[in-house]
């Protein structure tokens, strides 16, 4: 008797973290909350699996790694990316025209509300290249974004 099929894998929103954000949780929880980045990587888990999503939660301190995963992102045919570039946001031509490379939908997603803080993250490299930005809500920043990319 033939073996059932598999069913077919869900489509991947990749996750992608850049620096500093290994320490949520205990930097500056007044800022970013107590949550950590496992915490908000079950959290994703869980909406993923009731939405037919997969989540691919990747963080790195290197902007490189960041350009190299958005690539990777369209290669693997990803249904989205969700990325929080930290600091990367306000500096990185690179990363933002990493996002205008590749056709893959990329939501801009930060816990805390950039324009709300210092002129100097007043400006996102990642926000003017991305399909939309959700900011200023926590860890639910990045569910919302889940939400958008399970729509878009
Ligand atoms: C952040 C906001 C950035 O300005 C900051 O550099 C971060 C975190 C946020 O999620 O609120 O590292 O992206």
């Amino acid at each position: 008797m033939p073996s059932p099929a598999a069913p077919p894998a869900a489509p991947i929103v990749y996750v992608l973290n850049g620096p500093n954000l290994n320490l949520l949780g205990t930097r500056e929880p007044e800022i970013y909350g107590h949550d950590t980045l496992d915490d908000i990587a079950g959290q994703l888990e869980d909406r993923a699996r009731e939405l037919g999503l997969e989540i691919d939660m990747r963080q790195s301190n290197h902007e490189g790694h960041l350009v190299d995963w958005l690539h990777e992102a369209q290669a693997q045919d990803a249904k989205a990316v969700i990325i929080n570039a930290g600091a990367f946001t306000h500096t990185s031509i690179a990363v933002h025209d990493a996002i205008k490379s590749i056709r893959t939908p990329v939501i801009e997603v930060h816990l805390s509300n950039p324009h709300a803080r210092e002129k100097f993250r007043h400006t996102s490299f990642v926000g003017r290249a991305a399909r939309g930005t959700i900011a200023g809500f926590g860890a639910l920043s990045y569910r919302l974004a889940l939400e958008a990319a399970a729509r878009i």
